[in-house]
């Protein structure tokens, strides 16, 4: 368990698309002590998560593939016959392979707090509110939609250090009232920086 002043984070963790953006987030798992399970289709190079492993975390790496669910899910299931029931994951998938990948990982996933990542286009002023996943409805969903920062409208994206922090603090936080947390800013929608 880990969490300075914030919600306790509770392992084992799954991340989902973890080594891209995320790999931040999972080294500052790990560094807190938790057993990560990182998934992506290549095995990854773990420089890539910075130095961990002095907090008594445990990494575990496994290669699979979310637009092939039958051996995704089975992927999945091996992790956690190793680790013990998921109390949290983070989810980074992008929009094709979502239904897929979120049955697949629905069976290990019962009760567990699950960060779902989107993009901004999830803040869109046309677009829906995100409202759990049909196959997530028994696990306690926390979106967390990836915003553009500077000020007014002199805006960009957010860097892979911006996004690990915000979506680290996001883990952290306790769930206020809001629909979603926004990493960065999303309003006004106009200072986007693809405006
Ligand atoms: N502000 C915003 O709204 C926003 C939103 C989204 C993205 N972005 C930016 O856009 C950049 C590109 O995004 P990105 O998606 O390439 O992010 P990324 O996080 O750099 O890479 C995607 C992650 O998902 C894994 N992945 C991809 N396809 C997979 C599959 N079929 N099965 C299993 N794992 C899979 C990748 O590993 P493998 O390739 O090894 O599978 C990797 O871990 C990001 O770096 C970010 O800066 C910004």
């Amino acid at each position: 368990m880990s969490g300075v002043g914030g919600a306790a984070v509770r392992g084992p963790v799954l991340v989902v698309g973890g080594t891209g953006m995320l790999a931040g987030v999972v080294g500052g798992l790990v560094r807190d002590g938790l057993t990560t399970v990182v998934v992506a289709r290549k095995p990854p190079d773990p420089a890539v998560f910075g130095s961990h492993g002095t907090g008594g975390g445990r990494l575990i790496p496994v290669s699979a593939d979310y637009t092939e669910p039958v051996r995704f899910a089975d992927a999945l299931r091996g992790a956690a016959a190793r680790t013990g029931r998921f109390r949290l994951a983070v989810l980074w998938v992008h929009a094709g392979g979502r239904p897929h990948a979120y049955a697949a990982v629905a069976d290990t996933l019962a009760d567990a707090t699950v960060v779902e990542v989107l993009g901004s286009g999830a803040a869109a002023p046309s677009a829906p509110v995100p409202r759990p996943p049909d196959a997530l409805e028994r696990t306690r969903h926390r979106p967390v939609v990836l915003g553009f920062t500077g000020p007014g409208r002199d805006t960009r994206w957010l860097s892979h250090e911006e996004i690990g922090d915000g979506v680290s603090a996001a883990l952290r936080a306790r769930r206020g009232d809001e629909p979603y947390t926004v990493v960065g800013r999303v309003r006004p929608w106009e200072d986007r920086p693809s405006a």
